[in-house]
């Protein structure tokens, strides 16, 4: 049977990982996949993470399965970091999921499964999992505007315009919290709360990717945005994870808070999650989620996560500085200033396809194909070699 099987292409970002694995160039730069490099170009275990892991291995009780919907504590956890006291525990159902990833998949699950013939609109671009995810789970979706014809900034009014005209009522709207990826270009606080009010005029479900939280401008900050449409809006989906945040990646920790009106349909809707999760993984895996329960229950590894965190995005925002000089100092036509206003690890760099793929056939430089950057890859040592390959491709 399987000789009928043909070759699927490989995946637009993690099958850029394997080919850079395979390139025999030792001066080969990575900066597709989103994942933070520190100055030795190094992806570190957190020293918050390191200590958490001690005390676990000390301490575990046993290996036996958690429920459905993940480690308690740590449920409690990403809702004290999602929204802090501002809604009431009783309205939220949280749901511990492998990954961000496995987050928006079981949001897909539930939208397809609860809202027959419901739309997801999503922003174009996005990450390139997005469209995947929700039509593996047999959920349509649609695009709306975002980015403006130079590709630098955000096309609010093309966003509003398709918000207002496109979705009918009660489909969602996938919006990215923060350090929108592909691009780094978010919303201001006033583009936020006109997001809210036209998903809540139309009545359109939010479902609120948050991978990149304390990436951008800080923890709480980066939050404003979910805020803002949870004004507005009183239900909501929101994928979170750790995998930036905490340096989790491999882990696969994050999970699905879904926001409900009423404390009724909270638990309703828990028991509606419990059961597409049961059908999909059974339930979720210990470690992760139990590295962060005891980070965020222990004051002094909080405070410790808050500056490894915080020297974090600290570093992605020394690269933009220094990417956009050395770029100037190469004398190029192309101003690469518009990186500064940018949130979080990637941006945009308006490479096209033929200059990406002489980036990686002629200096091994990987980027992924729609010209998207990942800036925490970048090093001081690698800089000065990045920006000569990119002024050569253009
Ligand atoms: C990325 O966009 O590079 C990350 O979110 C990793 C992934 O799974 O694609």
């Amino acid at each position: 049977m399987f000789e009928t099987v043909s070759t699927a292409p490989p995946d637009a970002i993690l099958g850029l990982s394997e080919a850079f694995q395979q390139d025999p160039n030792p001066h080969k730069i990575n900066l597709s996949v989103g994942v933070y490099k520190d100055a030795e170009g190094k992806t570190p275990v957190l020293r918050c993470v390191k200590a958490a892991e001690q005390r676990i291995v000390d301490n575990e009780p046993t290996k036996s399965y958690l429920g459905i919907d993940g480690l308690p504590e740590y449920r409690q956890h990403v809702a004290g970091l999602l929204f802090g006291d501002t809604i009431d525990a009783e309205r939220l159902a949280v749901v511990q999921t492998p990954g961000g990833t496995g987050g928006v998949r079981v949001a897909a699950d539930f939208v397809g499964s609860q809202f027959a013939g419901a739309k997801v609109w999503i922003s174009n671009p996005t990450w390139a999992n997005h469209p995947a995810i929700f039509q593996s789970a047999g959920v349509a979706t649609e695009t709306y505007r975002y980015l403006n014809a130079d590709r630098t900034g955000l096309d609010f009014e093309g966003l509003a315009t398709d918000l207002t005209n496109g979705p009918a009522a009660g489909d969602a709207v996938l919006l990215h919290a923060c350090c929108h990826n592909p691009t780094g270009v978010d919303p201001t606080a006033e583009q936020w709360d006109q997001v809210g009010a036209i998903l809540q005029q139309r009545k359109l479900l939010p479902i609120i990717d948050f991978a990149y939280q304390g990436f951008g401008n800080g923890l709480q900050q980066d939050a404003a945005g979910l805020h803002t449409v949870l004004r507005h809006c009183p239900e909501a989906l929101v994928c979170s994870s750790f995998s930036k945040n905490f340096g989790l990646y491999s882990e696969r920790v994050g999970a699905l808070t879904l926001v409900a009106a009423e404390a009724d349909a909270a638990t309703a809707s828990l028991s509606q999650l419990k059961r597409l999760v049961r059908a999909n993984y059974s339930n979720p895996p210990r470690h992760g989620a139990a590295i962060v329960a005891t980070v965020l229950g222990d004051a002094e590894l909080t405070s410790q996560w808050h500056d490894e965190l915080a020297q974090m995005r600290q570093r992605i925002a020394t690269m933009r500085q220094q990417f956009v000089e050395r770029m100037r100092a190469t004398g190029v036509d192309r101003d690469f200033q518009f990186l500064l206003n940018q949130n979080g690890m990637f941006s945009f760099s308006g490479l096209n396809p033929m200059q990406v793929d002489e980036l990686r056939s002629q200096h091994s430089v990987y980027i992924v194909g729609s010209g998207r950057i990942n800036v925490a890859g970048m090093t001081e040592d690698n800089l000065p070699r990045l920006c000569d390959a990119i002024a050569a491709v253009l």
